[in-house]
């Protein structure tokens, strides 16, 4: 793991959207996107740029259950607002939370993570060390499937929801097999709340207790992180 460490979540996503345009400039054709605070700063710097992403694909990792698409919330209204208003891309997808028939959703999205395979992937880490919504226990092997959200993860994400009881229980998430099938990976992280689940990802062992600790295995990842992030680091 190459780490690159930043002042501010504004230095980190300066440093994200660097890696975009290089991995652009080499080729990439698919971009694994992220939703959350911490992929936010990446995404207002490459609306700044003049960047052209018109003819390569995004593929999002998840998705809640349940939550309409124009729900202020939900994972599409997320990135129509924040980078696909703005930023063209050449076709966008994000797990379908709500079809009526998941099992239809997940396969669908199989198909399509099997036909677009994802060149730079971009995450965040949850506070339990998730990556995407792949909650401690997921296996290593796991692809799209529907996740039961962790009472830790449905707190830290009320902040969103008026009541903690809005919040949706269940999402649909790329597993943890297509999350390191993609070539790059760049995890950023931001804030003291963070630094737990950095310094196990980081230095503990590889386990699936921590899903973020699956990238020790990873050949090519970057992980930007702010001082308050890396303060547990040996
Ligand atoms: P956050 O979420 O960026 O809102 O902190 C990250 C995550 O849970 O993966």
């Amino acid at each position: 793991m190459k780490i690159i460490k930043v002042v501010n979540q504004q230095a980190g996503g300066q440093q994200g959207s660097e890696i975009f345009e290089a991995a652009l400039n080499n080729g990439a054709k698919t971009f694994g996107l992220a939703t959350g605070s911490t992929p936010l700063s990446t995404y207002q710097h490459l609306v700044a740029s003049n960047i052209d992403f018109s003819k390569t694909v995004t593929i999002n990792l998840d998705e809640y259950v349940g939550l309409a698409y124009d729900h202020e919330q939900s994972y599409h209204y997320f990135m129509q607002t924040n980078l696909f208003a703005t930023k063209k891309f050449a076709k966008s997808f994000i797990p379908d939370g709500m079809n009526a028939n998941l099992e239809q959703a997940i396969k669908n999205y199989d198909g399509i993570l099997a036909n677009n395979p994802i060149d730079l992937q971009i995450l965040g880490i949850g506070e339990n060390g998730h990556i995407g919504f792949n909650e401690p226990g997921t296996s290593f092997d796991s692809h799209t499937h529907i996740v039961d959200l962790t009472p830790s993860t449905i707190k830290a994400n009320a902040r969103f929801f008026e009541n903690i009881t809005d919040v949706p229980t269940q999402a649909i998430t790329m597993g943890i097999a297509d999350i390191m099938a993609a070539k790059q990976i760049v995890l950023l992280a931001f804030g003291r709340q963070k630094a737990q689940a950095v310094k196990a990802m980081i230095e503990g062992p590889i386990t699936e207790t921590v899903p973020a600790s699956v990238l020790q295995k990873h050949v090519n990842v970057v992980v930007i992180i702010d001082d308050d992030a890396a303060s547990l680091l040996r």
